[in-house]
Order: C-alpha cells, then structure tokens, then sequence
C-alpha cells in the first residue's frame, strides 16, 4: 500500500464535530473518517494556501472537467457541462430544492430509515415527510421496497418530490437499475421529481459500482436532479464543496434561480481547488481507501459474528456505514446506545433517528484505522455481552 491509513490522527481540539467527545469516549457515529485526506488534495490545497490572496472566487473551466472526467470514466455517465452547478453542500442544495420545487405543507417522498437530515431539509421548511418505509427480510437481513405503499404515496396529487438516497445511507444499498427505472416511471406517471443524493457512490466495495439515477434511463434524466461531490469518498466535507446536475434545462433553471437566491452557488477559497485536486489525482488513494474499508467491514462483520450473536450485521455494499440489527436486545436503539455510551464511551448512532424501523438498529462507522476499530469493537462486546 502506498498510502497509510493505520495513522491515527489526533482530532480532538480540532473542532471536528465527530470527536467533540469526553476524554473516554471513542465517536463511531457522524459520516466522517479518521484519516488524513489524499496527500494529492492537501498538496494542491497547501498550495492555494501559500498564494496567500483569498478573493472571491469563479468557477473554472477545470472544475467542470474534472466531475465530467470522472463521472464518464468511472460511473459511464456523460455529463453535460452545461448541466452542471456548482454548490457548497448536498444538504444546501436539497433545502433549496425542496423549497424551489415544492409548496409548503406539500409531501416530500423518502424511504426510510434513510440518513435524517432529509427530516430535517423536509420538515424545516414547513413541507411533510412522507415515509415510503423500506421492507426488513429477516432471513436474508436486507431490506426491500414496498412498491405498492410507493405508488400510494406518489399518487397522493400532495406529493411532489422523491428524494432518493443512492446508494443508500444507513443500510449500504446500492440501487439496482431495475428499481430505479421503476422509481423512474412511477414518479413520471405521477409527476414527481426526483432527487438523487448520491454522495456516498463513491465509497462501494472492490469490483462494485453504483449506477447514477440519470444513467438508468432517458425519464430518469429527464425528472430528476442529481447531488453529487467529493467530500464523503476523500475526507474533505469541511471544505463545503458539491454540485448538483440536471439534464432537463426546465428543472435546472428553476434549481440554479433556487441555489442563487439561497446564496448556495458561490465557492469559499479551497472548494474548486479540493474537488479538481480529488477528481483529478485523488484516484489511487480511493482505490486504496475502498479495500482498506471493504476489509474494515469484515472485519466488524467477523468479530460480531463471533463474538455478538445476538447482533445482526445488515449486508452492504456501499457506504462505510454499518447498520447494526440489535432488535434482539428488547430496547429501543436510542436507549441502547446511551447504554452503550455511558458504560464503555463508544458512540454509536441510534437508528430510532433516521425514520422507519430504525429503532431497531444501531449505525456503526467502520471508517477508522484500525486499532481504533478493533478498540471500538472490544467496547462494543464489553457493553452487549
Ligand atoms: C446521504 C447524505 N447526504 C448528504 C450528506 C451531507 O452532505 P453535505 O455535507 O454536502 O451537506 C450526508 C452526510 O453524511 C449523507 O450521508
């Protein structure tokens, strides 16, 4: 391996919103990592640093190539210049979404559990969360969708947005094309728009790919709005820097007005410079950050089987999330994870948070080095046992 991500790196009296935790604890919770970004980023970026001038700020042409480049090469989607926009987060965006294309107390259509900020971009301003809730297989331990329940709640003539979550945070679904030329042609027959978070695609197991939400078909590109960036696969979230595209000029001009108006389309002097340096260079280190993690997940599944009988590790192939079945415990997961927190200082999100049945679950991040890892996995048996 080239790059080490055995490091531990010190985040505590950083600021980092994950390890603002007691002298004890250890934080497995928020969707960060504990490794230090691509020394190809933190290079370009040292380099924006020492020209020492940090003006307003365009958007360059480079910027545009880059999403192109690597969405054509490693995802098989040609992405138009003129589709793509600029914006300093995926949940920026998908706020102004719901407020430019939707109405107040109109509904809002997610599959839940899903990762709860969409509760929040939904609920904050003043439109209705409509829970599409996601099927649990108890004998392959996945979870499926309720098609029917789907069409139901697409055809109430008050919804008027889907947001997917592809792949899916917290269950690691990859999204097949199957399902989402169906979504596609539900939503269409319902006038319906979507929007594709795919922040995670990035982040799936060795030898997996995802398929974007426009790629799986022309009414997929045709209705939907897509959110995408660099920040969840290369570290680097604190730099506030996404882009959302749309094929359709109608919708798109209607999310740019939106990201203008909310004063979400200007760049902070590190955001082109991460996301051209990561799409641009940041390719080998992901390869190795991908089986890094993919063994990290083993390795929780392993330990857990053997050691947690009780728990059941949702299958996943994206994503650095674990979903953690502990319905067996007879406590609601919030409980459970302050049990767990209280007793060996291993922070856990409880699942209660992202809708569904999510009170059953426990989400574990397995993006760590390794001794961390192995540290959290010993707290974890020392509470459950
Ligand atoms: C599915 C999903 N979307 C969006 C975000 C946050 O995106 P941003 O930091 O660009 O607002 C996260 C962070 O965990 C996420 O899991």
């Amino acid at each position: 391996m080239k790059y080490d991500f055995d490091e531990v790196v010190e985040r505590r009296g950083t600021n980092s919103y994950k390890w603002n935790v007691a002298e004890n604890e250890l934080p497995m919770w928020v969707a960060d990592m504990d490794f230090k970004t691509a020394p190809e980023i933190r290079a370009a970026l040292q380099k924006r640093l020492d020209h020492g001038i940090f003006g307003y700020e365009d958007i360059p042409d480079e910027w545009y190539e880059a999403y192109q480049k690597w969405w054509e090469r490693r995802h098989s989607l040609k992405i138009e210049k003129e589709w793509l926009i600029f914006c300093t987060g995926v949940i920026p965006a998908i706020s102004t979404m719901v407020r430019k294309l939707s109405t107040p107390a109109e509904k809002v259509v997610i599959q839940t559990p899903v990762y709860n900020i969409f509760f929040n971009s939904i609920l904050n301003n003043g439109r209705v969360p409509y829970e599409n809730r996601l099927i649990y297989d108890e004998s392959t331990g996945k979870y499926s969708i309720d098609w029917e329940d789907l069409e139901e709640k697409l055809a109430d003539p008050q919804t008027s947005l889907f947001i997917l979550c592809n792949p899916h945070n917290p269950s690691g679904e990859i999204w097949t094309k199957d399902v989402l030329v169906r979504i596609g042609e539900l939503c269409k027959k319902y006038a319906v728009t979507v929007i594709s978070d795919e922040i995670h695609c990035d982040i799936t197991d060795p030898g997996k790919g995802y398929v974007p939400f426009a790629a799986a078909s022309d009414i997929c590109r045709d209705i939907s709005v897509s959110c995408i960036a660099p920040t969840k696969c290369f570290n680097i979230a604190g730099t506030h820097t996404a882009a959302v595209f749309a094929a359709n000029p109608v919708l798109r001009h209607k999310v740019w007005r939106g990201l203008n108006t909310d004063e979400v389309a200007e760049p902070n002097s590190f955001a082109m410079t991460a996301a051209i340096a990561a799409f641009n260079e940041g390719e080998p280190w992901l390869e190795e950050l991908r089986a890094y993690l993919a063994e990290n997940k083993k390795m929780i599944r392993d330990f857990i089987e053997k050691n947690l009988p009780k728990v059941k590790v949702m299958p996943s192939d994206a994503t650095y999330l674990l979903w953690l079945n502990v319905s067996k415990y007879g406590k609601t997961s919030e409980k459970l994870a302050e049990e767990i927190r209280e007793k060996t200082g291993l922070y856990l999100s409880a699942g209660n948070i992202f809708g569904g049945d999510g009170e059953n679950f426990l989400r574990m991040n397995a993006a760590c080095p390794r001794s961390l890892l192995n540290d959290g996995l010993e707290r974890l048996k020392r509470a459950l046992s």
